[in-house]
């Protein structure tokens, strides 16, 4: 299959180096023309395990290509729009120009038989107008909407052998479904099940797992919450309610919540769009979801202040982690980069490091100081602050830590520490919803 995929970010650029390894012929479209010259030498623009392999096999192989020109989708028959619906300055909502204006970029180039496959997180309904704008261009193409699951970290393994299928198709569109059981006849041959479904059910599949996610992250924060009222520990919590299969412990990691690129704006554009629908009630719990999200940030700053008297001007903070998550350099929405940053602006004297998320979050907040070592960042520290469960840090020796501070008081931003083995080693050791 003869594949186009319009925005080459975190999504597109792994959707189309998994196509091509799954022997599709890709072309990769992004108007940044050095993010182009970036993935056309092999080198994704951003960190992504197994990605650069995935990419430059590709390359060799003669499958995959990377350009700014738009009519290069010429040669394909399926094209995936791939690019950024982020949050809107001024409001919740979606910003959906980069997808309309990925389509219509699309329509000069569409022949009959070709098929517009959205992939990009969208307000329901923006389908069925997409949809009528390819149809009324003439050309006989046709479009789908085939949301994305796939995590930071993950992305390649998720792209590959992803969970499900999920296919949003105009009424009896039997061609539109071949075509993208040609796409997917590797991941169909292996059992992965696919739903096939209108387009409003498709696109809200999407925002709804990510809805199920954020508050399933909120609702073991707001324990963490009560258990710090209370003296009990959220993670032996978290542990005991995961074990009852229908509740399960994957996504119950308390700390200090939610970031990145999707799980916030997805959750905001969300509740912007059912109060379009005039449904804003059925969402409003959502708020309370982003809330909580919010709070735990505030009580992480209010942590470290504790540990180190009460006020944290002056004071020396080493941080570590500034990435949304491990395994990640995007610092979009990330909690720890926000608390760094909030304690920076109450004159704490902050020293960051990040193993990935060094020189994405020295573009976002130039100000802060950055290093590049755990040994930098802690020499002389007043307070460690653990704010990405990185596993190199979840692996650090309090002991070895512990000669190079000048206090041992560590905050644990993501429970992912051994408070018995940090208290051993002499640690003043805090954590979000333990005692
Ligand atoms: C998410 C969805 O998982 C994915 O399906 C969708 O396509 C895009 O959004 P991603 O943003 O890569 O993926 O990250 P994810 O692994 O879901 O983590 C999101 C945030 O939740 C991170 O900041 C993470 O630290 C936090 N989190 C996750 C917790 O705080 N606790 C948990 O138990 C799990």
């Amino acid at each position: 299959m003869k594949i186009s995929v319009i925005g080459c970010g975190y999504l597109g650029a792994v959707h189309a180096a998994c196509m091509a390894d799954l022997g599709h012929e890709v072309v990769g479209v992004d108007v940044d023309a050095a993010k182009v010259a970036l993935l056309s030498a092999g080198t994704p623009p951003f960190f992504e395990p197994g990605l650069p392999e995935l990419l430059r096999s590709a390359i060799a192989s003669g499958r995959l290509s990377f350009t700014t020109d738009i009519s290069a989708v010429r040669e394909a028959t399926v094209h995936f729009i791939a690019v950024g619906t982020p949050q809107l300055g001024e409001s919740n909502a979606a910003d959906l120009r980069y997808v309309d204006a990925a389509v219509e970029g699309l329509l000069p180039h569409l022949r009959d038989g070709d098929l517009v496959v959205g992939k990009s997180t969208v307000p329901v309904g923006t389908a069925a107008r997409l949809a009528e704008l390819v149809r009324s261009a003439g050309s006989g193409a046709t479009l789908a909407w085939n949301p994305e699951f796939l995590r930071e970290g993950f992305a390649v393994k998720d792209t590959l052998a992803p969970d499900r299928l999920v296919y949003g198709l105009a009424p009896g569109d039997s061609v539109g479904e071949r075509l993208l059981d040609s796409v997917y006849a590797s991941a169909l041959a292996l059992g992965t099940p696919k739903v096939v479904a209108d387009f409003a059910t498709a696109e809200l599949v999407k925002v709804a797992a990510n809805a199920f996610l954020a508050t399933k992250i909120s609702f073991i924060n707001a324990m963490a919450e009560v258990a710090e009222a209370t003296g009990a520990d959220v993670t032996q919590l978290a542990d005991a309610i995961g074990y009852d299969a229908r509740i399960g412990r994957k996504f119950l990691n308390a700390g200090l919540g939610f970031g990145g690129g999707c799980l916030p704006k997805d959750i905001r554009g969300f509740m912007a769009r059912a109060e379009e629908l005039g449904v804003d009630q059925a969402l409003s719990f959502l708020r309370e979801v982003d809330s909580i999200n919010l709070r735990r940030r505030g009580r992480m700053v209010d942590l470290v202040t504790e540990v180190v008297g009460g006020d944290v001007a002056g004071k020396r903070i080493a941080v570590l982690g500034l990435a949304f998550k491990p395994d990640s350099d995007d610092v979009r929405d990330s909690p720890a980069i926000d608390v760094a940053v909030r304690l920076a602006a109450l004159g704490a004297d902050v020293v960051a490091t990040d193993p990935e998320a060094l020189e994405t979050s020295r573009r976002r907040f130039p100000d802060l100081n950055y290093v590049a070592s755990v040994d930098d960042a802690v020499r002389g520290a007043d307070a460690v602050a653990l704010l990405t469960e990185w596993k190199t840090y979840r692996a650090l020796d309090p002991t070895l830590v512990g000669s190079a501070v000048a206090t041992r008081a560590i905050v644990d931003g993501r429970n992912c520490l051994d408070p018995v083995q940090w208290r051993a080693a002499g640690w003043l050791y805090r954590a979000l919803g333990r005692p």
